[in-house]
């Protein structure tokens, strides 16, 4: 059998790549300047994780930036925010070819008046699509998907800097998810969404993300072959996201070489929705997933997923702040 030939990149991404790799090294550079000194060192979450050239974010509710609490915690701690839902399906085209960008808009100008970098959070999941999308049967599905991706990575390109192309498609036993797309589009639907997107926005870091990935298990080996697959054939994805929504005492053992083995495929890896449940473990987590990410150079960062316990989709107040 002859081996696939590796689908050559498209020009646009090859330069957008290459421009964006000047733009990170000139960064990367100023900031070892910048946070030499020890009496600079950084007192917030997001100006240290800025030392290594990282970012440290969290996710966000627009609704609530008109607290100051909320606000002046977001905009002090961290330095790269994403959309807990507002750039979400079900959100930005809840009709068939109406988009709403309101709510993610409204946080993109937030955070690029405070310097923040901005996360996309997702374009194609099982979960809140709108009510049209979800009886949408074989090609009217996969254009609805692939006119949403258009859409949506259209409207964000320079804005947002890596999506979430596609959110928990595996099983906990490696198996893919049977959900609407899976069934309807069969294998290649995850390929078909990245190439969307990869058309879109050719800068943008495109990651699969999911949770229950925290470990060199089942579930993260199937993705690590879906993406090992993806780098073989020249798919474009660039990352990997894992939420690590944990317990306070939960085996990490193998937290790190996971990231690892993963960045050695030659992809980024991004923790994404970080929160730990309460408990005497939960400062010592957050200690281990952090060390883990510095530890792992394709690391780029770190979000949580909130800003305060208070409106954590969680009730065992697993974020950094108030509970
Ligand atoms: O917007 C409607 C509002 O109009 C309505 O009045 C209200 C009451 O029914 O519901 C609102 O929608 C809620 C939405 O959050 C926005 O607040 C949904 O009911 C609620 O289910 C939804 O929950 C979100 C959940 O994803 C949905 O699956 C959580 O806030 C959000 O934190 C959570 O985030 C997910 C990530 O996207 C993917 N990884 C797991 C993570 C935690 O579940």
């Amino acid at each position: 059998m002859t081996e696939p030939r590796p689908r050559p990149r498209s020009v646009r991404r090859r330069l957008a790549l290459a421009t964006a790799a000047v733009a990170a090294a000139g960064i990367a550079a100023a900031s070892a300047l910048i946070f030499t000194s020890p009496a600079q060192a950084a007192t917030t979450l997001g100006a240290s994780a800025a030392e290594s050239g990282r970012y440290f974010g969290a996710a966000v509710s627009t609704q609530y930036l008109s607290e100051s609490a909320y606000a002046n915690t977001l905009g002090t701690e961290f330095n790269s925010v994403v959309a807990e839902n507002a750039m979400k399906w079900d959100a930005t085209e809840p009709n068939p070819g109406q988009f709403n960008f309101s709510g993610g808009d409204q946080l993109v100008n937030w955070a690029q008046a405070r310097g923040m970098k901005v996360r996309g959070h997702t374009l194609v999941w099982h979960a809140q699509q709108p009510g049209w999308v979800q009886g949408l049967t074989g090609q009217n599905l996969r254009n609805a998907m692939n006119n949403h991706i258009a859409g949506v990575a259209n409207h964000y390109e320079g804005k947002v800097f890596a999506w979430d192309v596609v959110n928990e498609a595996f099983e906990w036993d490696g198996s893919r998810r049977q959900s609407n797309l899976q069934q309807q589009l069969g294998n290649g639907w995850i390929e078909e969404a990245f190439r969307a997107a990869d058309a879109a926005d050719p800068a943008a870091r495109l990651c699969y993300n999911d949770y229950g990935t925290d470990a060199i298990n089942a579930k993260s080996t199937a993705i690590y072959n879906m993406v090992r697959d993806f780098k073989s054939r020249g798919v474009p994805i660039d990352c990997v996201g894992f939420q690590t929504h944990i317990a306070h005492n939960e085996n990490l053992s193998s937290y790190q070489a996971n990231l690892q083995r993963f960045a050695d495929l030659g992809v980024d890896v991004e923790i994404t929705e970080l929160d730990v449940g309460q408990g005497s473990g939960q400062a010592n987590t957050y200690g281990t997933v952090t060390n883990a990410c510095m530890a792992v150079a394709r690391c780029t960062g770190i979000t949580v997923w909130g800003v305060t316990d208070k409106y954590s989709w969680r009730t065992d107040n697993p974020l950094l702040f108030d509970g």
